[in-house]
């Protein structure tokens, strides 16, 4: 793949969208959109054909504890020090509640054929070796987890011993995700999660004993104190370690919810052109290293799962970022978790004592939404802009039975600002997104499709009611 480098109308384009606040599109249609009508007896529906297609599952648990707060966070989590910690130990009445949940789901699904865990956070290590051994017994006595599966979990390296990784190995777990973020000491400091390199070296030196097939390591840009000059030492520093895979996240600031990012001053934080150019030198140096440019802020080895989808076709965006099980459906357990079916989402209650509470009476489900046709048609539309950078006109006539020009007749209407900008080629049988400028710009084109979005017009200028929040 060509390095990255934008001209200056190109870098001007650029400037003109990349403060929307748009989705990002983890989920279509996108969280906000979701109703609080749809509980418990609409998850048990959805679930219940999701039984009955024999359709396969990926599990996620979602262990919502973290020792220390970093102020930068987004996750849903709850810290508790080690001195609370050992007064009341929450892992305790965690794993009772999951047993709960864990039964409700089987009840409806059955065993089902899991291909794919995934236990994230909050920070599942939190949990000591022992809970965590309590923890697959739970999953592993009810549902039946197919032999070669994919069996993640996230780690955060500062509270991860050597313990944990070997208990998780011996449970079958095969792929690690390490929180890394950023290795600068300042930005450290910053963002109160000081992590020296030494400790993450030593524990990819760990996971690479004891056989983890995978490693995937976490990255944001748009940190407090971060340059060009820094990130570039930082991204040395990743690249020594060899990871298989690395997400560069860029860092979602929203102060009014995530009230702790208060602290970051605005000055302290890359503003103007930096946080491109942070952007660009991040993907020009994994792609240098050989790694494959995947989505809108994945990266992997091209021997490892992810590359293969991509050049397979059967990349898969979720909550979890980029997965391979494109067939999947995802059960959520634990407080904030979403379930994700072929035709319905559905969250579990966020905070973990509202859910303890809530699955010994039923399903702990907060909101979700039952997708209708056209949901599931802007859903693979999505998949495909945001996984392999094209819209496969024919592919979607053909799965949903539409005349795509008919269909999305306004839409195409409001991309030719788009087309004439250069973000995307339209043509009979695609749109697709340009390299470089329409894939940094991915979100805007997907904001076209987006049937929630309030339609706005490019040409007048940027509209109000989508003004700077999350860049
Ligand atoms: C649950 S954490 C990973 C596991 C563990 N808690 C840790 O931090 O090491 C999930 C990831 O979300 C990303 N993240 C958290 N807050 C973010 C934000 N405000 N913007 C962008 N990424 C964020 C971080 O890269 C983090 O590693
Ligand atoms: S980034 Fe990870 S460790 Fe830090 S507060 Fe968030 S979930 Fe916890």
């Amino acid at each position: 793949m060509m390095p990255y480098i934008l001209t200056e109308p190109q870098r001007a384009v650029y400037r003109r969208y990349a403060g929307l606040a748009l989705p990002r599109h983890t989920s279509y249609p996108t969280a906000p959109v979701w109703q609080t009508d749809h509980g418990p007896a609409a998850l048990r529906a959805a679930l219940g054909r999701s039984a009955a297609a024999r359709r396969p599952l990926s599990l996620y648990v979602h262990i919502p504890y973290c020792e220390r707060l970093c102020y930068y966070c987004a996750c849903t989590k709850e810290i508790v020090p080690p001195d609370r910690r050992r007064a009341h130990d929450p892992g305790e009445s965690f794993l009772r509640a999951l047993e709960i949940e864990a039964d409700r789901f089987a009840a409806v699904v059955g065993p089902g054929e899991v291909q794919q865990v995934h236990l994230g956070g909050g920070s599942p290590t939190f949990l000591s070796p022992g809970q965590l051994e309590r923890l697959w017994a739970i999953l592993s006595g009810r549902f039946a987890i197919a032999a070669g599966a994919e069996i993640a979990v996230e780690v955060d390296p500062r509270i991860t011993t050597h313990e944990h990784l070997r208990t998780l190995r011996g449970l079958g777990f095969n792929r690690v995700s390490l929180g890394v973020q950023d290795f600068a000491p300042a930005v450290q400091r910053a963002v109160n999660r000081v992590q020296p390199y030494e400790v993450v070296e030593r524990l990819v030196g760990w996971c690479r004993t004891l056989g983890f097939e995978s490693m995937n390591f976490d990255l944001i840009y748009g940190l407090p104190f971060q340059t060009v000059e820094s990130l570039a030492a930082s991204l040395a520093q990743t690249l020594a370690l060899k990871p298989d895979r690395i997400a560069f996240y860029r860092l979602a600031v929203i102060p009014e919810i995530f009230r702790w990012q208060n602290v970051f001053k605005h000055t302290d934080l890359p503003a103007g052109d930096l946080p491109l150019e942070l952007n660009v030198l991040a993907i020009n140096t994994f792609l240098e290293a050989g790694y494959a440019f995947i989505g809108l802020d994945h990266f992997a080895r091209p021997d490892e799962a992810l590359a293969r989808a991509l050049r397979e076709g059967s990349l898969h965006r979720t909550f979890q970022g980029m997965t391979t099980g494109k067939q999947l459906d995802v059960v959520g357990l634990g407080p904030s978790a979403i379930t994700q079916l072929e035709d319905a989402f559905a969250q579990n209650v966020k905070a973990s004592v509202v859910w303890q509470e809530a699955v010994t009476q039923d399903f702990a489900t907060e909101r979700g939404l039952t997708l209708g046709a056209d949901d599931r048609l802007r859903r693979e539309l999505m998949q495909q802009l945001y996984g392999h950078g094209a819209i496969d006109r024919h592919a979607l006539e053909t799965q949903f039975g539409i005349a795509f020009e008919d269909y999305f007749a306004a839409e195409l209407g409001r991309l030719r600002e788009l087309v004439d900008q250069g973000v995307v080629t339209a043509d009979a049988d695609a749109v697709r997104l340009t390299e470089p400028l329409g894939r940094l710009l991915a979100r805007v084109v997907a904001a076209v499709f987006d049937r929630y979005l309030p339609p706005f017009a490019f040409r007048d200028g940027l509209p109000a009611h989508l003004s700077s929040k999350v860049g």
